[in-house]
């Protein structure tokens, strides 16, 4: 039972190799010709929300979205599993972060940066862990003057404030690119998180271009729902493509039928063409996401394309610790004054060594 719900620890070696939990080394994963490599370091199929991936090529090295979180759900508070893996994405992404000159930021939701306060219920943030992530880096982040939310400009206003001096600069993104000897960093304009209009607000989309290889990280676009969304991403031509699938666990409450139909049939679209895509995050917090996925499987299947979680591209099988919640608590109580304690940063040290 500790394998089926230990989520994966990696550590950078010597070289490119990563230990993962179990021992089991891993290297970052080439994709299309092998010039771009990639390695995701926290999903919902490693038990967080996240789509935090590092990406290198022979140019650079960098972190997209490298934030992790958890959040509410069934009205019962994460289990210490789901604070094991968060600290764990925590140590990860910050490993990984020391190795990138470069960090990006799609949008201002905490599951994709950390921000500066100090936070252990939900988030796993501090001043001293947002300074060790931040630190002499690029930071490629939305505008947060333009197509956002209120909420979002706020938070973007703080990040931008608290890190301009620790980072080694921080860069507009939105529709711009960037190159680094022959890699190409193409931003998109803003994009819905999800359905057009939402209030959720907008993201950027970013691919990675070398000559004779491409991939495409796509954060919230939740399938994507939005049909110029996709039109955007197979424009792109990507060898490979990493999506947030639709949160079908809000199915009837926050989302319409109609959304999750329409983002089902950009999905088959998507694999259609795209010879390898992994799609994760929102759609992983149900553990009924392969029945949603039927058709995009088939059509996968058809064309003989892959079509992956994040854990599945390193070998490993989906840990949906959210979905999973209350079968944990259920199985493996936790003493209310380990909440007390958590909640004051008492457990910080225990658990980070987990
Ligand atoms: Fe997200």
């Amino acid at each position: 039972m500790l394998n089926f719900y230990s989520s994966p620890e990696i550590n950078f070696r010597k070289g490119n190799e990563i230990k993962i939990a179990g021992d089991q080394i891993r290297d970052p994963v080439p994709i299309g010709n092998g010039d771009i490599r990639v390695l995701p370091l926290a999903f919902e199929s490693f038990g967080v929300r996240s789509m935090a991936t590092f990406v290198e090529t022979d140019d650079i090295k960098i972190v997209i979205d490298p934030g992790s979180a958890l959040g509410p759900r069934f009205h019962l508070s994460p289990h210490e599993r789901e604070y094991i893996a968060l600290a764990r994405s925590r140590r990860t992404i910050l490993e990984a972060a020391r190795r990138a000159e470069i960090l990006t930021v799609s949008h201002y939701h905490f599951d994709h940066y950390v921000p500066n306060f100090e936070d252990w219920v939900w988030l796993w943030s501090s001043p001293e862990i947002a300074e060790d992530l931040y630190r002499g880096k690029t930071i490629l982040a939305k505008d947060i003057n333009s197509n956002i939310n209120a909420s979002q400009r706020k938070r973007g206003y703080m990040f931008q404030k608290l890190n301009s001096r620790t980072a080694r600069e921080i860069k507009i993104a939105d529709g711009r690119s960037f190159t680094f000897g022959q890699t190409i960093l193409q931003f998109s304009k803003p994009v819905a998180h999800g359905s057009p209009g939402t209030e959720l607000g907008y993201l950027l989309m970013l691919t990675i271009r070398t000559p004779r290889c491409c991939l495409i990280h796509a954060s919230d676009v939740q399938g994507p729902i939005d049909d110029e969304t996709l039109r955007m991403i197979l424009m792109e031509k990507p060898d490979a493509a990493i999506v947030g699938g639709p949160p079908i666990y809000l199915a009837g409450y926050k989302i319409d039928e109609s959304s999750l139909t329409a983002a089902r049939n950009n999905m088959v679209r998507l694999v259609e063409r795209v010879p390898l895509t992994v799609v994760d995050h929102h759609l992983l917090r149900s553990l009924e996401y392969r029945d949603y996925l039927e058709p995009v499987f088939r059509e996968a299947e058809k064309r003989k394309h892959r079509l992956l979680t994040a854990s599945e591209l390193v070998g490993l099988e989906p840990q949906l610790l959210e979905a999973r919640r209350k079968e944990l608590h259920e199985r493996e109580p936790v003493a209310k004054d380990w909440y007390n304690r958590l909640k004051k940063g008492e457990l910080k040290e225990e658990l980070i060594k987990k």
